[in-house]
């Protein structure tokens, strides 16, 4: 599918100021960023602009801390990394909105950068309000959403905002949109997803979108005890919720129905308990005794894995196969994270714990799409419309700008 709305690169922005959204929502610990791969991958965008000549003006969200000011979630820390990656400095802004906030703005010359705090202090942002999108679009004449994140959420700062001024894709945005719509639409085959995580009933709407496109669904994670439960197997102690479980049995009747090999583990590692620490054993089966979980899935269960997604023309993944963040079961999301760096196929990988996975087992730049989004990345591959996406004006070829 050819990206239908218009892209920053199309924008006229030189002596303009440009409202960027970003998603600059990034892990912190004691007051600095732990993971900046979000704010690096929104780089391009703001290079361009300010060397187009715009003066930036930069809002996005940071935790959930619900209409509130917090200020563990300033974004603070966010703007001194990304005063260190753009190599010039970032104003923070001491609100989202307000008078001294119009002050900064207007004070910005072209190039320079603004940061807005964070656009949740705001009660209205989750609500959509209508006033704060109309405060947030007076700070600028061109909207820009380079936030693919948060483009699933109808919020004033994603969506609203956009109906004040004209809103324009963002380069990570766009690209984005392009490399996950491929995946279901135009995929080299055989198309392979692994799907682990904890919840079925949050995956269902990609476990359906896939049984319909895909040839291989493969199973793992904690999600694949609700499969179990849903076949009348033994899980123990093994974590699976019932929503899951009637998710699973629908997912199962689907799949048998369907052209798409749905595959679940066949061997097992438990533990006694969630800890690195705990008793292990491995389990060549899978019925889990009684007293044990599963914490990962088998090293059988993770050479079958290995091998379809080597034979994938297309792999995508989203969702762990166990708690790799404990070494001890971590070898199956590391059979998975291993067999997807030396694909020859494309491959996508999306969802924050599947990318952490990457970045953990330092192969992150083996991939040829690594998703910045999680609920997004999901719901796009679903087949839904992000409201983020959906607010920006349709290409016009005559808005580009000679430069
Ligand atoms: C994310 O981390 O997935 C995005 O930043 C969206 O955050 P949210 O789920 O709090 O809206």
């Amino acid at each position: 599918m050819a990206f239908s709305k218009a892209s920053v690169r199309d924008a006229t922005v030189k002596g303009r100021r440009v409202l960027v959204r970003v998603d600059f929502n990034v892990p912190l610990k004691d007051g600095e960023v732990v993971d900046d791969t979000r704010i690096r991958a929104a780089l391009p965008t703001l290079e361009l602009l300010r060397e187009r000549g715009a003066a930036l003006v930069l809002a996005s969200h940071l935790g959930r801390p619900g209409g509130e000011v917090k200020p563990e979630l300033s974004l603070a820390p966010v703007g001194r990394r990304l005063s260190e990656l753009l190599g010039v400095p970032v104003t923070q802004a001491p609100k989202v909105i307000g008078a001294e906030v119009d002050l900064a703005a207007g004070c910005l010359g072209p190039g320079e950068v603004l940061l807005l705090e964070n656009t949740r202090f705001e009660p209205g942002e989750t609500k959509n309000d209508p006033m704060l999108a109309g405060s947030l679009a007076s700070l600028a004449q061109v909207y820009v959403n380079d936030a693919f994140g948060a483009a699933h959420r109808a919020h004033a700062s994603t969506e609203g905002v956009a109906r004040h001024l004209p809103g324009y894709a963002g380069l990570l945005l766009e690209r984005e949109v392009t490399e996950l719509s491929k995946v279901v639409e135009d995929p080299a085959r055989p198309l392979v997803v692994v799907l682990g995580g904890a919840k079925v009933s949050d995956k269902v709407g990609v476990i359906d979108r896939f049984l319909e496109v895909a040839d291989q669904i493969l199973i793992g994670g904690a999600m694949c005890f609700s499969f179990f439960k849903a076949q009348g197997k033994e899980i123990g102690n093994s974590l699976y919720d019932e929503e899951s479980v009637v998710a699973a049995r629908e997912a199962l009747a689907k799949a048998a129905a369907s052209d798409c090999a749905l595959t679940l583990p066949v061997d097992l590692v438990l533990g006694r308990e969630f800890s690195a620490e705990t008793e292990r054993q491995e389990l060549d089966g899978i019925e889990v005794p009684d007293g044990w979980m599963g914490l990962d899935v088998g090293p059988r269960t993770g050479a079958l894995y290995a091998e379809a997604v080597a034979g994938a023309g297309t792999v995508l993944w989203n969702g762990p196969m166990g708690a790799f963040e404990m070494e001890p079961f971590a070898a199956g999301t590391r059979a998975v994270a291993d067999a997807v760096a030396a694909a020859p196929g494309k491959t996508v990988v999306g969802g924050g714990d599947s990318v952490a996975a990457m970045v953990q087992f330092g192969l992150e730049e083996k991939v040829d799409w690594l998703s910045t989004g999680g609920g997004a990345s999901l719901e796009l591959l679903e087949g839904k419309k992000l409201p983020g996406v959906e607010a920006l004006i349709d290409a016009k070829p005559t808005d580009r700008e000679e430069s």
